[in-house]
């Protein structure tokens, strides 16, 4: 592969051109307007620069990559001698449906058509096309020059070798790919995230914990980047409510979206891009108390991380080490949920699971099967020599 198309060029397309071009591809960027391109370009160029000043690439390279890409505004013409397409669009279904059904009349019949989507169906933009074996996900991470994780991911008729090839790109990309063997909304990353923020909200929603206490608790005691009000505010609370009603179309009560979450979105409050979200950023950044942290037991969102885990693993879409893998790499959690909880011990996260699901009866505290299984057969965990993993 040498040529690609890299279809929308706002934050996350023009990262993933300007790594395609670091890797040597010739990349066209396709945008609806010669401004948008403009302003990618522009981007792209001083990030390049700004990795020539680290010295993280020579500055040869970065000039060497910058004059690799070219801009076109006719996505027919620019994908007409592609290789590899991958499309960063905005996150609508039928928009992606109707570009994939173009890209099959207008790409080489070899070429393989990506979709970079954080949540929608790679099976339903595969069947637009008469190639459904070459369609497949490239999900990247914001901002995709800096993070490291790819999840690459199977439409149920997404092939091997299409799979194959891609694995081996994302390598040649230096980044670490992780397949997710089925094409389950929110792949992995998002589906335990999801579920881990749903909970957050929740806790807050029930009055067991302040948000700042939920934060101060994930931050300083789990050990995770970002708390997870901070976090919401950070991506945006219209995304992260737009992506919650997909999952919770696609997984019902078990996923069900925050009334907190769509009030501050009706009135307004999106969150660090607004000035105000959970938090109120028009005083900076959120100061959250160390003092806080003993207030929330940040293990009730592990047990939720690990239900999450337990279903991934029961339905085949990954293994423990992936998921694990995907969860430090993505979140910047410092460890993932199936090892964490090996080591806390599966069958207390069980007994928390059963307890929170007797009490308020929701759908998302009822365990699953697999982990009822695990503990059933005395696989508790690190000490017992058998849990998500095997021991010694
Ligand atoms: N933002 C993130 O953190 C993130 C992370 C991973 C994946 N994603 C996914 O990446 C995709 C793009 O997200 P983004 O944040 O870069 O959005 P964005 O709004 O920054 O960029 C989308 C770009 O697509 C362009 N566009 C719209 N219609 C087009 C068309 N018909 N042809 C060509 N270009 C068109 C827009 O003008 C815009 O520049 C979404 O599917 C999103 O879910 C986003």
């Amino acid at each position: 592969m040498e040529r690609a198309t890299v279809l929308g060029a706002g934050l996350m397309g023009h990262g993933i051109g300007e790594l395609l071009a670091l890797a040597g591809f010739e990349v066209t960027l396709v945008d609806i307007n010669e401004e948008v391109l403009k302003k990618a370009m522009d981007s792209i160029s001083w990030s390049l620069g700004k990795f020539a000043e680290k010295k993280t690439i020579r500055d040869e390279d970065a000039k060497a990559a910058l004059a690799r890409i070219k801009t076109n505004v006719d996505l027919e013409a620019a994908v007409a001698d592609a290789d590899l397409v991958v499309e960063a669009v905005p996150e609508k279904l039928e928009l992606k449906k109707s570009i994939f059904k173009r890209l099959d009349g207008a790409a080489p019949a070899h070429a393989i058509l990506a979709s970079n989507t954080s949540s929608l169906s790679i099976t339903e933009m595969g069947a637009q096309t008469g190639r459904p074996d070459k369609v497949i996900g490239m999900h990247f991470f914001s901002p995709p020059v800096l993070m490291v994780l790819v999840e690459v991911v199977r439409g149920e008729e997404t092939s091997d070798e299409t799979t194959d090839t891609i694995v081996k790109l994302v390598e040649k990309l230096g980044k670490t790919p992780v397949v997710v063997r089925k094409d389950v909304r929110g792949f992995i990353v998002n589906r335990v995230l999801g579920a881990v923020m749903n909970e957050a909200f929740s806790v807050v929603e029930k009055g067991e914990a302040t948000m700042e206490e939920v934060d101060a608790a994930v931050k300083y005691k789990a050990g995770f980047p970002l708390g997870a009000f901070e976090l919401a505010d950070m991506v945006g609370l219209d995304v992260m409510y737009e992506v919650g009603k997909i999952m919770e179309n696609a997984y019902g009560n078990v996923a069900k979206s925050s009334p907190m979450l769509e009030k501050l979105v009706k009135e307004g409050n999106l969150g660090q891009k607004t000035g105000k979200g959970f938090y109120d950023w028009k005083v900076g950044r959120p100061r959250i108390s160390f003092r806080l942290a003993g207030k929330f037991d940040e293990n009730r969102l592990y047990a939720i991380a690990t239900n999450e885990a337990a279903r991934l693993v029961h339905e085949d879409v990954a293994g423990p080490e992936d998921i694990d893998l995907a969860m430090k790499l993505g979140t910047g959690w410092p460890t993932g949920p199936c090892e964490r909880s090996d080591k806390l011990g599966l069958d207390k996260l069980l007994a928390k699971l059963k307890e929170l699901h007797e009490k308020y009866g929701e759908a998302m505290y009822e365990p699953c099967p697999l982990l009822e299984e695990y503990v059933a057969n005395g696989w508790t965990g690190k000490p017992a020599g058998r849990g998500f993993y095997q021991y010694g």
